[in-house]
């Protein structure tokens, strides 16, 4: 298990459609999630996407009890999530403030459907369907829209809410300049 480099935007990589998952429960597959965990808690990201460590795969991980860049944020279930599939549960959006760890140092608000079922498999290939709502929902289409090669900039409407966590959130951990 490895902590690994995040890629960051500008590079072309975050910008590819991700291809599907077609093996799984391989040593390759577990040593792949195995190291997006380490690097995620190595950054203490609420989620990470394949494509953000240079795999192109539609894989991504999310989930936390508690954190520091979203200390507001209620806890979502450490999850696996291979080839997502989101559909939104009514037409309702909300904006809210959201970073990126290829995007660091930076804030931005984004709207996001409020309600959502999302469908895929885990590592071992058993399926994941579940409803959601709020700061769950607005993980996975983050995640998922890494998936796309999308990152939360492209989402932004307003840009008078796009800056510097330090300056906007500067209650949060100086150090964590994600
Ligand atoms: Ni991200």
């Amino acid at each position: 298990m490895s902590i690994r480099e995040i890629l960051k935007m500008g590079d072309r990589r975050l910008l590819r459609v991700a291809e599907p998952v077609r093996e799984f429960g391989t040593a390759a597959m577990d040593a792949l999630i195995a190291d997006m965990f380490d690097t995620m808690h190595d950054a203490d990201g609420a989620g990470l996407a394949a494509p953000q460590i240079g795999v192109n795969l539609q894989l991504v991980i999310f989930g936390f009890k508690q954190n520091t860049r979203y200390p507001d944020a209620p806890q979502v279930p450490e999850t696996v999530l291979i080839n997502p599939v989101l559909t939104p549960l009514s037409d309702e959006k909300e904006s809210a403030f959201e970073g990126c760890l290829s995007v660091p140092g930076l804030r931005g608000s984004v709207p996001r459907f409020t309600r959502l079922r999302y469908q895929g498999v885990d590592q071992f290939g058993n399926a994941i369907d579940r409803e959601v709502e709020g700061f769950h929902a607005r993980v996975v289409q983050h995640e998922v829209d890494h998936l796309l090669g999308i990152l939360y900039p492209m989402r932004i409407e307003d840009f008078g809410s796009f800056g510097f966590t330090s300056v906007m959130f500067p209650d949060l951990d100086p150090n964590d300049d994600d």
